[in-house]
């Protein structure tokens, strides 16, 4: 099972038979609130009837046609309508099936670019820590989470900035003040090893898989900054932020920073049909199509059986439908305050070290047992399922992502059953 402690859940599995809304149905008949719209993917609400009538009736007309070399109607529509969302000439849109996908195609994209700019030499890339950019060996490599990063042995050769979370600002409402200047070790890695040799430097806006880090005020726009000078590309992994979690669109929007190329999925078909997409600003798709030689010649020589799978496109139209015409943007935007002020209520809990929030997002960090770190948060999450509630843990953190759909007596229900197990922890 993935990212899951195998022997512990056989010992005491946890099923899911079914979802509606905002709620799972346990196998034992318990109604759960989910409260991390499944892994951050489905803030449209679960078993959203015009997706499922979109899927059915993509797959009764074309249930799949070859990616390579030949296309179908949606996945053109599907791209155009991306490229109407995203900030900037963001404008040109590649398939895959996952998040991890999605970055891979990124590095890969931003590598091939600067080869096909005549600096082959422009290859390294600058990951994060505490980053989490998926689980294919690109992705492993310009990560930074450790634990799973370790395991593996050798990775790509990648340098890491400084991680963003800092004590001084452990319980700050929203954006944190300090840690702007840690933008400025790019400059370090720049003089070290020469903007000739950097392609990329790639980052979540806000980090979710490490338990809701976010960026420093002012932090986002100096990367961008050091990269324009330097001519290095920057890549916002949104595959969390992407589509609404922030408040806007994409996190992009948010912070007021437009990447060179944007990593998207979950959300795009509300986690109902795996779907990565990567979207790169027009400059970088016009390198690619004057530098390729004869027009049969293969621009990108990279893709998936199942890019842009028909299937995935209805699902991710339909989605993209709802989340614009119900408005769920706003709706985040709105509901975000409530859990704001409900987690931050939590201070002064047993072993609550941070609180951290922003837009439909909140994290509660807990110190960990002595030399066991990750434990204390499992515990608790699996008291929260006891008592009705899926909460992910992510490290030492708890973090919580409702729907866009939810209303402020669920996001209170998710908060109180945190008050009551976090409040008897011995
Ligand atoms: C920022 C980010 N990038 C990439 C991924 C990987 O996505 P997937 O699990 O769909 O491969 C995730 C998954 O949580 C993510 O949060």
């Amino acid at each position: 099972m993935p990212f899951t402690g195998n022997r512990s859940f056989k010992d005491a599995p946890r099923m899911i038979v079914g979802a509606d809304g905002c709620h799972y149905t346990s196998a034992d008949g318990r109604r759960i609130f989910d409260g991390l719209s499944g892994l951050w993917c489905c803030g449209m609400g679960h078993n959203r009837r015009e997706i499922a009538i979109a899927v059915a009736d993509q797959i009764a007309s074309l249930d799949y046609s070859p990616a390579f070399q030949f296309g179908h109607p949606k996945a053109f529509e599907l791209a155009n309508r991306i490229k109407g969302m995203t900030p900037g000439d963001l404008d040109y849109v590649f398939f895959s099936n996952s998040g991890s996908e999605a970055t891979e195609t990124a590095l890969k994209m931003a590598r091939a670019y600067w080869f096909k700019r005549g600096k082959p030499g422009k290859s390294k890339f600058v990951g994060r820590g505490k980053g989490y950019h998926g689980v294919n060996f690109g992705g492993t490599s310009v990560g930074g989470i450790e634990p799973n990063r370790t395991p593996y042995g050798e990775l790509m050769d990648i340098a890491h900035l400084a991680h963003t979370l800092l004590p001084e600002n452990a319980f700050t409402r929203g954006l944190p003040e300090h840690g702007a200047e840690l933008a400025d070790e790019l400059e370090g890695l720049v003089e070290a090893c020469g903007a000739d040799a950097i392609a990329a430097v790639i980052v979540e806006p806000l980090s979710g898989s490490a338990g809701v880090i976010l960026p420093p005020k002012g932090y986002l726009e100096r990367l961008r900054a050091i990269c324009t000078k330097h001519d290095i590309l920057l890549i916002f992994d949104e595959v969390i932020t992407g589509f609404g979690r922030t408040g806007n669109c994409f996190g992009a929007d948010t912070f007021g920073v437009v990447p060179d190329i944007l990593c998207l999925a979950k959300t795009l078909t509300n986690g109902t049909v795996p779907m990565g997409a990567t979207v790169a600003r027009a400059e970088i798709y016009e390198t690619f199509m004057a530098e390729a030689g004869p027009d049969y010649a293969i621009e990108f020589p990279h893709g998936y059986t199942y890019s842009g799978h028909p299937v995935a496109c209805a699902a991710a139209l339909a989605a993209l439908e709802i989340f614009e015409t119900e408005q769920l943007t706003r709706r985040a935007a709105a509901l975000a305050p409530h859990l704001e002020d409900c987690v931050h209520a939590l201070k002064g809990l047993p072993y609550i070290t941070d609180i951290r929030n922003f837009g439909l997002t909140a994290a509660i960090q807990l110190e960990p047992y002595p030399g066991e770190p990750a434990r204390r948060p499992i515990e608790v999450a699996l008291e929260c399922w006891e008592k009705g509630l899926y909460v992910r843990y992510a490290g030492d953190a708890l973090a919580l992502a409702p729907h866009f759909i939810a209303e402020t007596h669920d996001i209170d229900f998710a908060c109180n059953v945190l008050n009551d197990v976090i409040g008897t922890l011995k």
